[in-house]
Parts: structure tokens; sequence; C-alpha cells
């Protein structure tokens, strides 16, 4: 019985994360809040590059969905946990301020977005905002 379960737990793991190795798990999950924004990102972004169909609907819903994913980065990185495979820098935690600024930056960025994007033609400035917001924070605290 116990093996089928470590079985279980193995293959639901390597479903569930790309990230190998990675043993910490408050490291685990803010690695698994920074995919979803990422699998999110490329919805949009796929749209933008015209690489799928546009759907205005999915991508407000999606902006809504990154928002939320957003308001829970404050607390994913409230622990200061570390592992090999992080690439968070220790001054996210020496400025703490500032790093929820930045994840608030985007919060309220993504909300205010949601439910605009009417057009293709939207998509362009939506996804540079985005991906400024992004990188703003990544610049300054991660490897
Ligand atoms: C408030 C700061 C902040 C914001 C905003 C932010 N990130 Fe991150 N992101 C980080 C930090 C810090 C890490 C490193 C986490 C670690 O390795 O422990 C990271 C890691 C990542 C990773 C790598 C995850 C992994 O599996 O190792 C991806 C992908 C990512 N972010 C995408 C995004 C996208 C897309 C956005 C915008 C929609 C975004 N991030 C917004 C701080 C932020």
């Amino acid at each position: 019985m116990k093996k089928y379960i470590a079985l279980g737990l193995i293959l639901a793991g390597t479903a569930a994360f790309a990230h190998g190795g990675v043993k910490d798990p408050d490291v685990m999950n803010r690695m698994m809040g920074m995919s979803a924004l990422a699998k999110h990102m490329k919805l949009i972004g796929g749209m933008a590059k015209g690489e799928t169909t546009f759907d205005a609907a999915a991508v407000n819903t999606t902006l809504g969905k990154m928002s939320e994913e957003a308001s829970y980065i404050p607390s994913l990185f409230e622990t200061e946990a570390d592992d090999p495979k992080s690439e968070a820098l220790p001054v996210i935690w020496e400025k703490f301020d500032t790093f929820t600024d930045h994840a608030a930056t985007l919060e309220t960025l993504t909300s205010g977005l949601a439910g605009t994007v009417e057009t293709e033609a939207d998509l362009r400035s939506v996804v540079q905002q985005v991906g400024k917001a992004c990188g703003a924070c990544h610049s300054t605290f991660r490897e």
C-alpha cells in the first residue's frame, strides 16, 4: 500500500512541477506561483504574436487570474527560504517593502487591464506593460 502512495506522489510531482530537485517546500511554492504567471503570460503572448487565435474573453480572464496570482506573491515570499536551485536574491528580505510594492504594481496593473481587451491590437500594449512589471521586480530581486 505504502508503495502505491509513494508512486502516486512521485507521478503527481512530475506532472505538476517542472522544478526537479527543489527540496524546500516554500521555494517550490513560490516557483509554482511564478510558473503560473509565466503560463498566463505565454497564453497572452502567443496571441499577441499571432501563434494562437485571438480570444478577448480568454485574455481578460487570464489578466484577472494574473492579478489574483500576483496578490499571493508577498505571502509566498514571506519566509526567507532558500534552495540550491533558487534564483531569489537575499535583498528580497532586506527590502521586503520594495519587493511587495512590485507585486502590488503587477496586481493593480493586471486587474486594471482585465476587461479592457477588445481587439488584437490591444494585446501589444498589454504584453509590454505586464512584461515590464515582471521585469522590474526580476531585475532587482532575481539572479
Ligand atoms: C515582486 C517580484 C516579482 C514579480 C512582480 C514577478 N516575479 Fe517572477 N520571480 C521573482 C523571484 C524573486 C523569482 C525567483 C524565485 C526563486 O527562484 O526562488 C522569480 C522567478 C520567476 C520564474 C522562474 C520560476 C522557476 O520555476 O524557477 C518565472 C518563470 C517568473 N518568475 C515569471 C514571472 C512573470 C511572467 C511575471 C509577471 C507576470 C513575474 N515573474 C513577476 C520575482 C517576481
